[in-house]
C-alpha cells in the first residue's frame, strides 16, 4: 500500500489530499479562491500566490486529519510542478519539497495537465488501451492518444484559446462574471440553442487542432457590431443573453465532440477519456453521448475531480514515482509552460 500526499496550487484553489495506491481517496481538501478573484474578472496571479501561502499548511493539515493519517504514514509527496502561473506554483513546489525534507519522504512534481486526464482514469471502469484522452480545462485544450499511462502522441490542439478561456471571455462580454464556465452553462439552459447560426472554428491543413478565437469574435460582433468600442450599446436585448449562452456553448462544445470523436472512429479505439474544468459541463457530456451513441465507453473524473484538485495529483504521483522509481531532486524549479513536452 501507497499512501500519497498531493498539493495543488497551479492556478487559484489551493489543494491538499490523501491518495492510496492512486485510485482510494481518503481525503481531498479544496480552499477555493474564486470570491477574492471575481471582482477582477479573472485570476489575480500576485493575490493568488499569497492566499496559497495562507492557506496551505492548514489545508494540508486538514487532508491528512480527514483521512487520519499521520506524517509517519505518508509514502509519497506529489505536487503539480507545471504548467500554471510560475507564482502559484511555486507555493505547492516549495511547500511539497519542505514537507518532504522535514518528513524524510520521497517527492514527485507532475504535469498538472496530465493530471486533468488522469483524473478521468479514476473512475471505476476499466479503460482499454490505445484510447484518445480529450483535454479541455481554461488553460489547454487538445485532443491525444493515450497508448498507456505516461505514453502519449498528440493529435490536435487549439491554436489561439482554451475551450474554457472561451467560455471566460464570453461570460465576460456577457457580464456574467468569473469564472464564466458554470455561469455560461447555467445561463444556457434557460436559451435556445441554434438561436444565433455561430460556427465552428477549423484550421487549415490540421484536421485535429481546435481554435475558438473566431467563434468568440462572432458573439462579440453579435452583441456589439464590428468595430464597436469597448463600451458600445449592446445590439442585443438582455432576454437574448441566454440564447447567445445557448448557441455559443453548442458550438464550441460541439466542435471538440467532434473532432475528439472523429480521431476516436480514425485511429479505431473503443475508449474515451475527458478531463480538465469543462468536463464538468454536463450538456459536454450529453453531446458525446448523443454523438457517439453507444460507439464508445466515455469516462470521465468522478464527482469533484473535474475542475482542480489534489487528488488528481496525488493519483498520477504514485504512478509517476512508479515508473521512474525514484524522488525528484529538492533542486526541482517549476515552470509556467509545459517544458516543449506534450502537456
Ligand atoms: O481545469 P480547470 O479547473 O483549470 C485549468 O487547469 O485551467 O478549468 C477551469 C476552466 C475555466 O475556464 C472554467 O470556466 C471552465 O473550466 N469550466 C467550465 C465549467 N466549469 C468550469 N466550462 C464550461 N462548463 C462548466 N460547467
Ligand atoms: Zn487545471
Amino acid at each position: 500500500m501507497s499512501v500519497v500526499l498531493g498539493i495543488e496550487t497551479s492556478c487559484d484553489e489551493t489543494a491538499a489530499s490523501v491518495v492510496v495506491d492512486g485510485k482510494h481517496i481518503l481525503s481531498n481538501v479544496l480552499y477555493s479562491q474564486v470570491a477574492m478573484h471575481e471582482k477582477f474578472g479573472g485570476v489575480f496571479p500576485e493575490l493568488a500566490s499569497r492566499r496559497h501561502l495562507e492557506k496551505l499548511l492548514p489545508i494540508v493539515d486538514l487532508a491528512l486529519k480527514e483521512a487520519s493519517m499521520t506524517p509517519n504514514n505518508i509514502d509519497l509527496i506529489a505536487c503539480s510542478g507545471w504548467p500554471g502561473l510560475i507564482g502559484a506554483l511555486l507555493m505547492g513546489v516549495n511547500c511539497a519539497k519542505s514537507l518532504a525534507f522535514a518528513w524524510n519522504k520521497p517527492f514527485v512534481a507532475v504535469n498538472h495537465v496530465e493530471a486533468h486526464l488522469y483524473a478521468a482514469m479514476m473512475d471505476d471502469e476499466e479503460i482499454v488501451y490505445p484510447c484518445i484522452g480529450v483535454v479541455v480545462s481554461g488553460g489547454h485544450t487538445a485532443l491525444v492518444l493515450i497508448h498507456e499511462l505516461g505514453r502519449y502522441e498528440e493529435i490536435g490542439k487549439t491554436v489561439d484559446d482554451a475551450v474554457g478561456e472561451a467560455f471566460d471571455k464570453v461570460a465576460r462580454m456577457l457580464k456574467l462574471g468569473y469564472p464564466g464556465g458554470p455561469k455560461i452553462e447555467a445561463l444556457a439552459k434557460l436559451g435556445k440553442r441554434d438561436a444565433f447560426p455561430f460556427t465552428s472554428g477549423r484550421v487549415k491543413e490540421k484536421p485535429y487542432h481546435f481554435s475558438f478565437s473566431g467563434l468568440k469574435t462572432q458573439v462579440l460582433y453579435t452583441i456589439k457590431g464590428q468595430n464597436a468600442s469597448p463600451d458600445a450599446k449592446w445590439l442585443i436585448q438582455d432576454d437574448q443573453i441566454p440564447d447567445i449562452a445557448a448557441s455559443f456553448q453548442e458550438i464550441a462544445l460541439g466542435g471538440v465532440v467532434d473532432l475528439a470523436l472523429k480521431a476516436a472512429r480514425e485511429y479505431g479505439v473503443s475508449h474515451i477519456l475527458v478531463g480538465g474544468g469543462v468536463s464538468n459541463n454536463i450538456r459536454l457530456r450529453e453531446i458525446f453521448f448523443e454523438r457517439g451513441g453507444s460507439d464508445f465507453t466515455l469516462h470521465y473524473p468522478p464527482f469533484g475531480l473535474s475542475l482542480d484538485n489534489a487528488a488528481m495529483i496525488a493519483g498520477l504521483g504514485y504512478h509517476t514515482f512508479n515508473l521512474n522509481k525514484k524522488s525528484d531532486s529538492l533542486d526541482f524549479a517549476p515552470h509556467p509552460t509545459n517544458k516543449g513536452l506534450l502537456f
